[in-house]
């Protein structure tokens, strides 16, 4: 049985005839057989995860309210008010002047009522863009308050713009010093869309002329598995409906920094939020950092995925495309920044007595965490010079002595010459479709000598052949197209086929929110309350669920002869199920005769990603889904009596991606 979790609900299940002819002339005859090249390691499908498009904050985090705690802004400017607006002629404005609900968090929300108010007078958030209403749900929310002047009641509310109230609290005790108000909202209706704010008011017939000072606001929806300071409930199912086997976090470019000091610093990420400072990172906007390192560590346990750490190389992104500007931590001063990575290794893995396993049992958490991979930095090809000559070596002997069970990523590729030697690299590739297929051949050929790969980055990112990473109107993808979820899925094949080479993959960036981001395509595309999941998010679910525990040999494999089809057949050890994984790049449907060196059930059934049925555009394929038009490209499933148990024939359409799931005995 094929294995669709999470996903029947989207897929239209076919029950398809009886195939009519048994041996179909002109077609591929491939034959799967039953000896096992390698084993599958676990974590060959998952995700590469950093806080790039609004992924984190204003996405896989649950958190509504933006710019909760006023973090990374400059007190005093129009920006520092990012996402608050006056209500009913309130004068707001961001101020250090007064202390603030806590050291890391020095900045305030100051509300000067106007000395002639008499309606209810306050302010709003409009949270990501918008804030999602849902009947039936609770909210919790919080917030700071204070005033030398007011000590009447404040109203919070959960409000439409145009002024429909779905739930309200009244909070009393406001006082000259900080006091933490918690609140609840149960909304008594649905709202239409997501155009609501959170409103903050107090009557201005007793306020007029009085300031207030708000900090640290927060609003969370239900989320996934109810966890406290957890992910927004829909976009995490995502996640977990594609049962990934590796995390890597938390970048890419935000694990950098743009400077030495605006570097991801875990231990500025754990705790009371009230103590998290954020930052602004390397994608432009202020991360508060409720994300951080426990809450990612226990999201990985929570999807069952092998975490891989990043961690910071000594080596900032300043000014990015200028290379030369990005200041490098030299190796006589690089100890500091050694010994902050041990600590957090230690936070990580390190039994509750030890200086750092005891911050986090006192975190809550006393079991450690099991960690195996470090990746030293990212994208060091960049600074080859400095990673080679000591940044790699210094790092990887610190942790290696005192964590010998660590094992290293380097991720210099393609320089060869480090020492020590890496055994693991993480290699990136934003690229064509057509680079995708002409490379799904080339781990074939890869020397096994025990070096290990992570494609920790990759997505077909345009069709411009020269220039994947130009602008929309060169060939770069608003969102992943069928033809690039294709590409890339017959590397996928060449990447399975060779697993015992790559040991894991990761598409990115996975997440974008389409009212600011930095980066295209991407893996799933959302508002405040809706979501897209792109033909590579399926193809990606294909993979990783259909998963099986062995390669398996076929005759013949992949070539450039077999092109435009590629494919890789495994074998699950638990299930009995023969995977038989293919792309067919081309544009035009191709069949295959298949024949399998064992006695099948007769049950195959197949997973199909491919043009729409009926489509008008059939024959065009540079097509997406979009939140607009978020089911164009689904899977199907098919279920199919095979009349002989050890062959048929299928036919591939064009330009699709299909997984047979065969029904065998078992195989070993
Ligand atoms: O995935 C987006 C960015 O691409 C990553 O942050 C970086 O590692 C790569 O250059």
């Amino acid at each position: 049985m094929l294995r669709i979790l999470g996903l029947l609900h989207l897929l239209s299940c076919i029950s398809s005839p009886v195939l009519s002819e048994l041996i179909a002339p002109n077609a591929l005859n491939l034959r799967i057989t039953k000896n096992i090249t390698h084993e599958i390691p676990s974590t060959i499908f998952g995700y590469m995860w950093e806080d790039i498009n609004h992924s984190g904050d204003g996405g896989l985090y649950g958190e509504l309210l933006q710019n909760r705690a006023f973090q990374g802004v400059i007190p005093g400017t129009q920006n520092a008010l990012n996402a608050w607006q006056s209500y009913n002629g309130a004068r707001l404005s961001v101020t250090s002047k007064t202390q603030g609900v806590s050291k890391a968090l020095p900045n305030s929300l100051e509300v000067k009522i106007p000395k002639v108010a008499t309606s209810l007078i306050g302010f709003e958030n409009t949270g990501y863009w918008g804030i999602k209403v849902q009947e039936g749900w609770t909210y919790k929310g919080s917030l700071y308050a204070k005033s030398d002047s007011y000590n009447g009641p404040i109203t919070v509310s959960l409000k439409s713009n145009r002024g429909t109230t779905f739930a309200s609290q009244k909070l009393e005790g406001i006082s000259s010093s900080w006091k933490k108000f918690e609140f609840q909202f149960k909304p008594t209706a649905s709202a239409a869309d997501e155009n609501n704010v959170f409103n903050v008011v107090v009557d201005g017939s007793t306020a007029a002329g009085k300031t207030l000072h708000f900090g640290m606001f927060s609003l969370f929806p239900p989320t996934f598995k109810g966890r406290e300071n957890g992910m927004r409930m829909d976009l995490a199912q995502l996640f977990a409906d594609t049962s990934p086997g590796v995390w890597r976090f938390p970048g890419g470019n935000n694990l950098e920094g743009n400077s030495w000091d605006s570097r991801w610093k875990w231990n500025e990420t754990i705790g009371p939020l009230e103590d998290r400072p954020g930052r602004v990172a390397d994608w432009g906007y202020p991360n508060t950092d409720g994300l951080g390192l426990l809450e990612y560590l226990n999201w990985a346990e929570d999807l069952e995925a092998e975490p891989i750490l990043g961690v910071w190389s000594g080596i900032s992104t300043q000014n990015y495309s200028e290379f030369s500007t990005w200041p490098i931590v030299p190796e006589a001063d690089l100890q500091p920044y050694i010994d902050d990575v041990l600590n957090e290794i230690e936070f990580i893995v390190g039994d509750a007595n030890t200086t750092w396993g005891s911050v986090r049992a006192s975190l809550g958490r006393t079991e450690p965490y099991a960690l195996r991979f470090i990746e030293i930095g990212n994208e060091d090809q960049f600074q080859q010079d400095s990673y080679a000559a000591y940044r790699w070596r210094d790092f990887v002997d610190a942790i290696g002595a005192k964590f010998p069970q660590m094992e290293f990523l380097a991720t210099s590729l393609p320089s060869l010459a480090l020492d020590p030697p890496y055994q693991r690299i993480d290699f990136h590739q934003y690229n064509s479709p057509n680079w995708f297929i002409d490379n799904a051949l080339f781990f074939d050929s890869y020397p096994r000598n025990n070096t290990k790969w992570f494609v920790g980055e990759y997505a077909v990112t345009s069709t411009n052949e020269t220039n994947a990473l130009d602008t929309l109107t060169n060939g770069r993808l608003a969102y992943p197209t069928l033809q690039g979820a294709v590409a890339e899925a017959a590397f996928m094949t060449g990447m399975e086929r060779n697993s015992d080479v790559v040991f894991a993959a990761s598409y990115a960036p996975s997440f974008q929110h389409i009212r600011s981001y930095q980066w295209t395509p991407d893996l799933v595309t959302y508002d405040a309350q809706r979501f897209v999941r792109s033909t590579s998010y399926y193809v990606q679910q294909m993979f990783s669920v259909n998963k099986g525990t062995h390669v398996l040999a076929t005759e013949p494999t992949p070539s450039n002869d077999t092109a435009p089809l590629f494919w890789s057949a495994s074998f699950n050890n638990e299930t009995d199920v023969v995977y038989l994984k293919v792309s067919n790049t081309g544009e035009t449907d191709l069949v295959a005769n298949i024949f399998l060196d064992f006695a099948s059930t007769g049950t195959v059934s197949a997973v199909s990603l491919g043009t729409p049925p009926l489509s008008p555009i059939t024959g065009h394929f540079n097509i997406s889904n979009t939140l607009e038009e978020p089911e164009l490209i689904t899977p199907t499933i098919f279920n199919m009596a095979i009349p002989f148990l050890d062959r048929f024939n299928y036919t591939f359409p064009a330009t699709s991606v299909t997984i047979l799931g065969i029904q065998s005995p078992p195989l070993n």
